[in-house]
């Protein structure tokens, strides 16, 4: 259905502490004036779930449910994929995964690890590290793509002695109803209001590695929204909470903005940038001032991204709108600060330089597997050429840095995420991908390939732009292209506990077997999971075979 932009107001969650409990519950929600209901999920609420808030070094407990019922999306839940069953149609299994939070494995909300209805994780957060944007979403394996479309997500802001998130916070940020959450998600909708999960109808169900594309942009649950601003400066929290889709943030009249953070907290000092590339799972924190807007006046924030990619048909339906700022009166003076926290211990401090002798390659694939309908969507993506239940399970160690080379050879843009870890951008490098296959194809899908790029390189290396400089957790890897990026796994005494327990499968929850053996479904009586998941954020890829495990030794 084609449907009036801007005619809904935004809407704001509800903030609350990061405490007690949260059921995952089944609702309906409008997402557009013109738009029956559709059937929705949300964290106590009828779609996506409150702004948790938590203070750094204050443990935050909470306790999820899952109250969802039937899969709203039950004809989608597909059974080709690892661990799925029958029983997600009706009784779906959820877990929740602070993204960005450096927790134990057992509150990690490890994907092999699920509650069906009545069931739910207590979990424990230990909030040791700076203010920062998180956000905490379904990770059930083969039905996460569906979760969140359904609705289970929601940010969890971090505060600490800078970002307090008061009115006499010491960095003069702005805050209560200037500090404006935005989660952007694509969706496609039916015309009876129902959500179109595939990208494409004509790619069977088990095939699509795409990803999903919508041609609606919501903004909290609600498709091209607006909001009244007033003539002073807001901080917008946003999230790319979409499946698949990476967008380029602008606004219609061009004005510079601020990016203040990324993933994992504030940048030293604010980045002016009149756009921002922003890709699922990645978030930036942004000041932008609107102490000149007139009265009635609008400006919309749109999106440019499908003009920058390399393959247009990627990135099909294009997607501009986003949302839309009207002026509406004078706010209180603000400005936009000269200086963030910086100082010793903060990102500038560890120069994101090359770690001779710790670097890692790992290749991102997409090549025909003989196991699966090749002809049909001969694409199949993986990490290291390996499934994700490969009993070749990657390993760190705690208190380390390493220096990854992500090295692209699809034709599409992955935004590579690792639980634990904190990342920095070193720089990114072209190369040519037919060159570095002939000089060594990958062998049968299974056994682990990632040989160096480095001698295939066709061009300079280039540095991030100034407001992806912080430290992040999810990095944007272009095709054709080696991403190179620091790795810091922190140590044992930082984080308060063994990153490498074995994590237990608590009474009432389901286990998928580690290496794909077991019974029905991949659900194992006594699997032994371990530590954490590097993943695709890219939910099609993640769902798929774009995800693998690691171990974080001491
Ligand atoms: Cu946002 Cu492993 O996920
Ligand atoms: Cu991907």
């Amino acid at each position: 259905p084609a449907l009036q932009p801007y005619v809904d107001e935004l809407p704001i969650p509800e903030t609350r502490r990061a405490a007690g409990e949260l059921a995952a519950i089944s609702g309906t929600h409008r997402y557009h004036r013109d738009l029956p209901e559709t059937r929705s999920w949300g964290f106590g609420q009828p779609v996506l779930g409150p702004n948790l808030e938590a203070y750094r070094d204050h443990v935050a407990r909470i306790s999820f449910r899952n109250e969802l019922g039937t899969h709203v999306l039950a004809p989608h839940v597909d059974l080709t994929m690892h661990g799925v069953t029958e029983l997600d149609r009706t009784d779906p299994r959820f877990t929740v995964h602070l993204h960005g939070g450096a927790n134990s494995p057992d509150s990690d909300g490890h994907p092999l690890i699920g509650w069906r209805n009545g069931g739910g994780p207590s979990l424990a957060y230990d909030n040791r590290q700076e203010a920062a944007t998180l956000w905490y979403h379904d990770h059930a394996m083969g039905i996460t793509r569906l979760n969140i479309q359904a609705g289970l997500a929601g940010l969890y802001y971090l505060r600490d002695e800078f970002d307090t998130g008061r009115d006499d916070n010491p960095l003069g940020l702005p805050s209560g109803e200037f500090e404006i959450p935005l989660i952007v998600q694509d969706r496609t909708f039916n015309a009876d209001g129902s959500l179109q999960p595939m990208v494409a109808t004509y790619i069977p169900e088990g095939y699509n590695q795409s990803g999903q594309l919508g041609d609606v942009c919501c903004v909290n649950g609600v498709a091209w929204p607006r909001l009244a601003v007033r003539r002073t400066v807001y901080r917008f929290r946003l999230l790319n909470g979409s499946n698949s889709r990476p967008y380029v943030f602008e606004f219609s009249n061009g004005m510079l903005f601020f990016a203040i953070g990324g993933d994992l907290g504030l940048l030293d000092g604010p980045a002016p940038t009149p756009s921002i590339r922003v890709s699922p799972g990645e978030r930036v924190d942004l000041l932008v001032d609107f102490s000149g807007i007139k009265d009635g006046e609008t400006v919309d924030l749109v999106n440019t991204a499908w003009n920058d990619l390399g393959n247009t048909v990627f990135m099909v339906p294009e997607l501009r709108p986003i949302m839309r700022f009207t002026g509406a009166g004078d706010g209180p003076a603000a400005s936009i600060p000269c200086t963030l926290r910086g100082g010793p211990g903060q990102p500038d401090a560890l120069e994101p330089t090359r770690r001779p002798g710790s670097v890692r390659t790992v290749t991102l694939l997409g090549l025909n597997d003989d196991s699966r309908a090749a002809a049909v969507f001969p694409t199949m993506m993986s990490l290291n050429n390996l499934p994700f239940l490969s009993s070749d399970v990657d390993r760190a160690r705690a208190g380390t840095v390493e220096q990854w080379d992500i090295v692209n050879t699809t034709p599409f843009d992955h935004p590579i995420h690792l639980h634990l870890a904190r990342l920095r951008v070193i720089g990114r490098q072209p190369i040519l991908t037919s060159a570095y296959f002939l000089a060594n194809y990958p062998p049968k899908f299974g056994t682990r390939w990632a040989p160096s790029a480095d001698g295939f390189a066709i061009g300079p290396e280039q540095d991030p732009p100034p407001w992806e400089a912080g430290w992040k957790d999810t990095i944007e890897c272009r095709t054709d292209t080696i991403t190179r990026i620091l790795v810091k796994w922190p140590s044992v005494q930082e984080l308060g506990f063994d990153p490498d327990t074995v994590v237990p499968v608590p009474p009432g929850a389901e286990a998928m077997s580690p290496t794909g053996e077991g019974t029905a479904g991949g659900m194992a009586d006594t699997p032994e999971i371990r530590g954490y998941v590097w993943h695709c954020h890219n939910l099609d890829h993640a769902d798929h075979d774009m995800m693998q495990q690691i171990r974080v030794q001491p």
